[in-house]
């Protein structure tokens, strides 16, 4: 059995990533050290618990379970906390993937699917983002994955073959019911109004009810996470056939905060209660993905994603698991 090792395996896209991988016909190998991440979410799958800047405990996983190549997802992601305090986030982000980096060449491992993120493109000039649009990050967690796309694409010539896949806004359950989203704190606007539906939520704070968009706030490009984890099993297939790639992951389709909320209100029937506040300084007012790349070079197609079905498995997961994970007892 083919095994991968996915940095960051115990986290939200990671623990789905490395499911697809398994009923694939690979072991995923999770090495995540835990600080966001969930145990429970790891399932049966082997585990080592540790930090990607760990250079030579990354080196020792690839050599007890002899992996094939890497998916890594192990990153520090809120927005506005690498604005407060960028220095941790360039440490984790680009030292941690330098340290991945030179893990894999170290252990001639051929293969590193790699995911980054809509925000390199900061705010574009054009809608639907292609991947040929300018490379303008507006905080520190952005410029860090820009960075960290072109350390793989100096450090891979003759090396190895890599795929970074540029998400916008993952969201939605997995249907088996028991992974799920789980981060604290919670910034992202699905679990946010489905807290709200559920009354665990005074009110979804709204920034911003005057943008230049059809019902005045912001456009997202919402993807299932289960067509995200589905895009890095295609992308390992095809850097495997000694293809490198770069390319977003989103649905090529904007829904507005309203309508999520509107939506949420349907698939719930509950209340939710909304908070109109100021724009956010640096929140574009729309982000949609042009993914024709992904479509047409992975031959993937998004096929859980329409609003609802993201709405749907994300509230069955809610209401299934309202505290999340179960938490390692403490002290
Ligand atoms: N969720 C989104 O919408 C989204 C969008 C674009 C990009 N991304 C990227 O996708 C990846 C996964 O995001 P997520 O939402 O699943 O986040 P997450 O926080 O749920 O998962 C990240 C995992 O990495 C682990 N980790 C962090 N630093 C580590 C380190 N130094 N060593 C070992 N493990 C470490 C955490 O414990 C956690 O399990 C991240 O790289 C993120 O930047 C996410």
């Amino acid at each position: 059995m083919k095994r991968v090792l996915i940095t960051g395996g115990a986290g939200y896209i990671g623990s789905h990533v490395a499911r697809e991988f398994s009923r694939a016909g690979y072991l995923p190998v999770i090495f995540d050290d835990l600080s966001k991440g969930h145990r429970e979410a790891t399932g049966a799958f082997p585990l080592v618990v540790g930090d990607v800047r760990d250079t030579e405990l990354l080196v020792r996983a690839m050599e007890d379970y002899s992996v094939e190549g890497v998916v890594h997802l192990a990153a520090s992601s809120l927005v506005a906390e690498s604005m407060q305090d960028p220095v941790p986030y360039f440490h984790n982000n680009v030292v941690g993937s330098l340290s991945v980096i030179e893990a894999v060449v170290r252990r001639r491992v051929r293969y590193i699917v790699f995911s980054s993120t809509a925000a390199v493109y900061g705010l574009p000039d054009e809608i639907p983002i292609s991947e040929d649009a300018p490379i303008r990050p507006i905080n520190p967690y952005g410029e860090s994955k820009a960075m960290v796309e072109r350390l793989l694409a100096s450090c891979s010539r003759n090396a190895f073959f890599y795929c970074s896949l540029r998400y916008f806004n993952v969201a939605g359950a997995h249907p088996d019911g028991d992974l799920g989203e789980d981060h604290d704190p919670e910034t992202h606007l699905i679990p946010i109004v489905l807290a709200a539906a559920a009354g665990r939520r005074e009110a979804v704070e709204v920034y911003g009810g005057d943008y230049d968009t059809p019902d005045g706030t912001a456009v997202r490009d919402y993807i299932h996470v289960c067509d995200v984890a589905r895009a890095h099993l295609l992308a390992y297939e095809y850097i495997k056939a000694g293809r490198n790639l770069v390319a977003n992951l989103g649905n090529q389709r904007g829904y507005s905060v309203r309508e999520v909320v509107e939506a949420a209100r349907r698939v719930t029937g509950r209340e939710i209660p909304v908070r109109l506040s100021p724009r956010r300084e640096g929140d574009p007012p729309v982000l949609v993905a042009d993914s024709a790349l992904a479509r047409r070079e992975l031959g993937w197609r998004p096929v859980m994603s329409d609003l609802e079905t993201i709405i749907e498995t994300a509230w069955r997961w809610h209401l299934a698991r309202p505290e999340g994970y179960r938490r390692a007892p403490g002290p």
